[in-house]
């Protein structure tokens, strides 16, 4: 097993592995046609911005060694890079996934923006240890820039871990999750006591409960969010099935109802970064668009909501 301490940086990781790509650095969003880069969001706690389009894992990357699966993500991990995209979520509860990305990511260029993050999802602290350290071995990144408690699962006990890893910088920033409206109680009440970097649950343009008192509270707080399900796990699609987009989705550069769902989550003003999952290039390159040209303004978040509740 890999020694924590051992640490590689990212840089000297990639080398190692022989895997940085010769000056192929294609600007975010020349595949787009769009002259300036994707929006970046700032991590309040440091100030490092992050481009607002991520990517989550959760059973789209849980393949395993099904070679025509991952030829095909392959391919939806290259479009996420080349159109600007940094952050990666995956999970030790995600089956294969945090593997697949890592196998995944030696064969992929341009990605020097790689920003990854995962979480830990066991009880005990040394059971936490070692699936951490596991996770770093399996997505083939040190230092892990964000690890996350996942559904805070036994927090109070990896807290404590978490908050050493940052400082002896096997990590670079701690974060704890939820989803669906599960212990949203529990996270305000940590988020309120605890100094967190991040912290990553459920909202989008039909589950809106988020608005309400998390979101507000991390921006008091000073904690960058990750938004998961921002298509309502894919219902949203459903929801809009033969519907048209109204025409006035113009007016924010959006062209698609994918972009729709994606722009109403990262015009909310303490968003920080969504992350939706996909398994399909085409479905991929459009999710990225959303990180490009304008974004709704309230009155038309207003519109967009009430658009949506009517059908
Ligand atoms: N507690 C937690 O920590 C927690 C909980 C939930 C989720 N998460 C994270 O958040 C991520 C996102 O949530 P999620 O995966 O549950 O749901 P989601 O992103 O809301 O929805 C994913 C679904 O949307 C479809 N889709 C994606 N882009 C599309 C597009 N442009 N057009 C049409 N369909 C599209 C995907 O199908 P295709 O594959 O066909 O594109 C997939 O079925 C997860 O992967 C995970 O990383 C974390």
């Amino acid at each position: 097993m890999t020694d924590i301490n051992e640490k590689l940086t990212r840089r000297t990781f990639l080398k190692v592995a022989g895997l940085v790509s010769a000056g192929i650095a294609l600007r975010p969003g020349a595949l787009l046609g769009k002259d300036s880069g994707m929006i970046t969001h700032k991590i309040p706690s440091s100030g490092e911005k992050i481009a607002v389009i991520g990517m989550g894992t959760s059973r789209t990357f849980d393949v395993g060694g099904n070679p025509d699966a991952k030829k095909a993500l392959g391919h939806v991990l290259q479009a996420f890079f080349d159109n600007g995209g940094a952050l990666i979520d995956s999970s030790p509860m995600y089956g294969s996934a945090e593997t697949v990305v890592g196998d995944l990511l030696k064969n992929t260029a341009n990605k020097e923006a790689l920003f990854a993050a995962t979480k830990v999802w066991t009880d005990g602290r040394q059971n936490g240890v070692e699936q951490m350290q596991a996770s770093m071995r399996r997505m083939g990144v040190m230092p892990m820039d964000l690890m996350q408690i996942h559904n805070l699962r036994d927090w109070r006990v990896h807290l404590p871990t978490l908050r050493r890893w940052k400082e002896d910088g096997s990590i670079r920033y701690i974060g704890i999750t939820t989803s669906h409206g599960r212990y949203h109680e529990e996270l305000e009440q940590i988020m309120r006591t605890e100094p967190l970097d991040f912290v990553q649950f459920s909202y989008n343009i039909a589950n809106r409960e988020a608005e309400e008192r998390l979101l507000p509270l991390a921006a008091d707080r000073g904690m960058a969010t990750l938004v998961n399900r921002p298509f309502q796990r894919g219902e949203l699609f459903r929801r809009v099935k033969g519907k048209a987009l109204p025409d006035w989705s113009a007016e924010f550069d959006c062209s698609s109802w994918g972009q729709f769902f994606l722009k109403f989550v990262v015009s909310h003003p303490a968003v920080t970064c969504v992350i939706p999952a996909t398994s399909k290039l085409r479905h991929m390159k459009d999710n990225m668009s959303a990180g490009f040209g304008r974004l709704p303004t309230e009155d038309m978040r207003r519109r967009m909501v009430e658009t949506v509740v009517s059908m």
